[in-house]
């Protein structure tokens, strides 16, 4: 089989650093182009990047008859736009986390997937990550009681500007960007979709974008999960489940290397003896693109689907209506 040929919409920092590395030495897919809204920086870009083409518009990757698949990259408000105009040019699209900010967004992007028949995928890089894989399975065994509470928390400090984080009209703040990392692995380990939310969000007054949020995601089971997320902090990853039995912790939960790979599974003694889950370092970013080409050419389910989309969207608007109201919504 050729390897799928991936074009980049947008020089973008996180292509730059995670993706085409990547890649490299992938055997399903490889980068070709990029596309920029200025011809030197994409020719400065393909060049730094070993890409061989270059474009100066987006429109002209999209015409690109030999490019199978498009990496969506572009700040959070432009998701749905480009992704769309992608899958009308006939392009598989993996377009970046969140997909989109309005939900009805997504059921519209479902009814061009379903008119063309072409791949539309989220990337939620978690997904594809074997230490959290087996923790969900840990988790469904029953093995160490049902999980009924969580926390998770992503923290770091961005005061730039420029940067599209900073940009409330761009679909910037804290929640949309890495708020949706815990809530995504949290809603994942439960198995369920939260009924209803509450939050807390504190705009930063320079940029009024979300600098520190927390929330509260309630459950059909019963279930409970807090997540703090924020950028004017510390950078902090982590994540605790609670069973009635046992404790897991989860440091650097939405990182697949360099750093280790492994859960600590505490039982409910005083004091609590550990048992450490290792896994092997992998690239999450590579097996989350290997995992896309596979639905493209054998068909098998994407775990970042329209549909996984879709009821992830409904809970981060429904955490911003929260915010605002100052009382539980549902979702
Ligand atoms: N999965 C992950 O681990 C991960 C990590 C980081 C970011 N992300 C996601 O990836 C996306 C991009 O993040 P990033 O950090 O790579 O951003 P970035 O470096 O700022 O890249 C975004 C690109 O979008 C293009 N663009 C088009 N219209 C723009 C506008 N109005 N303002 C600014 N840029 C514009 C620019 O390309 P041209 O100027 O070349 O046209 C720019 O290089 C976001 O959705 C983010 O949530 C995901």
């Amino acid at each position: 089989m050729r390897k799928l040929r991936w074009g980049i919409l947008g020089a973008a920092g996180i292509a730059r650093k995670q993706l085409i590395p990547a890649i490299r030495q992938s055997e399903l897919c490889e980068f070709t182009a990029v596309a920029s809204r200025d011809f030197a920086k994409a020719s400065a870009y393909a060049r730094d990047n070993g890409l061989p083409k270059a474009y100066g518009s987006y429109e002209e990757l999209l015409a690109d008859p030999d490019i199978d698949v498009i990496y969506n990259p572009l700040p959070n408000h432009l998701h749905v736009e480009w992704t769309s105009k992608a899958v009308e040019a006939g392009k598989h699209v993996l377009c970046e986390k969140p997909l989109a900010l309005k939900v009805s967004d997504v059921e519209e992007l479902i009814k061009l997937r379903d008119n063309t028949g072409v791949r539309i995928g989220e990337a939620y890089v978690v997904f594809h990550q074997p230490r959290l894989q087996s923790l969900k399975a840990l988790l469904d065994s029953g093995d160490i009681g049902r999980l009924e509470s969580a926390h998770g928390i992503f923290t770091t400090s961005n005061h730039d500007p420029r940067n599209i984080r900073n940009l409330y009209q761009d679909g910037g703040g804290s929640l949309w960007d890495i708020g949706v990392y815990p809530i995504t692995v949290g809603r994942w380990m439960f198995g369920e979709e939260p009924s209803s939310v509450a939050c807390v969000m504190e705009l930063d007054p320079e940029f009024k974008v979300d600098h520190h949020t927390n929330g509260i995601l309630r459950f059909p089971s019963g279930g409970q999960m807090g997540f703090t997320c924020g950028m004017r902090f510390p950078q902090h990853t982590a994540m605790t489940f609670l069973t009635p039995t046992h404790r897991v912790e989860i440091d650097r939960p939405f990182q697949s290397g360099p750093n280790p790979q492994d859960f600590v599974v505490y039982d409910g003694v005083n004091p609590p003896q550990g048992k450490t889950h290792s896994f092997g370092i992998v690239n999450q970013y590579q097996l989350q693109c290997e995992a896309f080409c596979r639905s493209i050419v054998d068909g098998v389910p994407f775990v970042g689907s329209l549909e996984q989309a879709l009821a992830s969207t409904k809970v981060l608007v429904a955490l911003f209506k929260a915010a605002s109201s100052g009382r539980f919504e549902s979702v």
